[in-house]
């Protein structure tokens, strides 16, 4: 990684590719004074399918690159790195790492707001293979509220078509309505659908198109970039250590100029990107 070009103490966005960015935008929009650096795995997503140890090596692989980069806190921008790899990362990783280097999720910032939406105590679950196959968003959604029936469905085409730059394209349509009909006809009383996958929010006007009204669909940038704000507020320590200048730093693990067209247009300004080698 170029080391020279931002200050140290920049928070880290991680995510497997452009999907973490829909997060970032929202943690830009609420906390802009702060120095953010992204890392998209582009070359190796997308990761919903892989195994286990294979989600966690990347993404230890990643965090490691963003503290390396001086980073003092890391956002998995990303429910499959989250569901798979934080719990590892903070319990056998961290602890042998510098002091105070944080690592956070997004699971547990969206299921707080979730469980208080719902009114039905019926939520649907769109998310990778493995963020379904983990079980994580059950597990946690009943720690805070065991009453609500929690239905996950996978949708396994839907990142190849963000990452691919298709989610505008009349193909989307099909897997799109696929999956929102297959998870509704699953529960129909189903009131809060969940997008458990940062990439899934840009294809929110096919997503809208084929959801009924009266089901509220859930992106979670802006609660994440929320919790990351309460979550400055109580560790000052950690807000302190930051450093506050205002910029972004891209990173991918994929050609530096593809990610530079397509992130830009996620951004909506341009960006500046270098390549990185896990
Ligand atoms: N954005 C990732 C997530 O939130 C997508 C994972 C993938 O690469 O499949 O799960």
């Amino acid at each position: 990684m170029n080391q020279s070009l931002t200050p140290s103490g920049a928070i880290g966005v991680f995510d497997s590719g452009y999907g973490g960015l829909t997060i970032l935008r929202q943690m830009r929009q609420l906390l802009p004074e702060y120095d953010y650096i992204y890392l998209g795995d582009n070359a190796r997503a997308p990761y919903g399918s892989r195994s286990f140890d294979v989600i966690y090596r990347y993404t230890l692989e990643a965090v490691e690159a963003l503290f390396a980069r001086g980073c003092r806190i890391v956002i998995l921008a990303c429910n499959t790195a989250s569901a798979k790899a934080l719990r590892s990362i903070q319990q056998n990783d961290l602890p042998h790492m510098e002091p105070g280097l944080r690592v956070l999720g997004v699971i547990r910032p969206t299921v707080e707001v979730v469980c208080e939406l719902t009114q039905t105590r019926h939520v649907g679950i769109l998310a990778t293979a493995g963020t379904i196959n983990s079980g994580s968003y059950g597990m946690e959604i009943h720690k805070i509220a065991p009453d609500i029936v929690v239905t996950g469905q996978a949708c396994p085409m839907w990142v190849p078509l963000v990452e691919n730059y298709e989610f505008d394209s009349p193909g989307a349509d099909y897997f799109v309505k696929k999956r929102i009909e297959g998870i509704l006809r699953q529960d129909p009383d189903i009131d809060t659908l969940v997008l458990a996958c940062t990439h899934y929010p840009l294809l929110m006007n096919k997503i809208v198109k084929y959801t009924p009204a009266g089901v509220r669909i859930v992106p979670q940038g802006e609660y994440v970039a929320d919790s990351l704000r309460r979550y400055l507020a109580r560790h000052t320590d950690m807000d302190q250590s930051l450093s506050r200048g205002g910029t972004c730093r891209y990173f991918t693990t994929e050609d530096a100029e593809k990610f530079r067209e397509s992130a830009s247009l996620f951004m909506h300004e341009p960006i500046q990107v270098d390549h990185v080698e896990l």
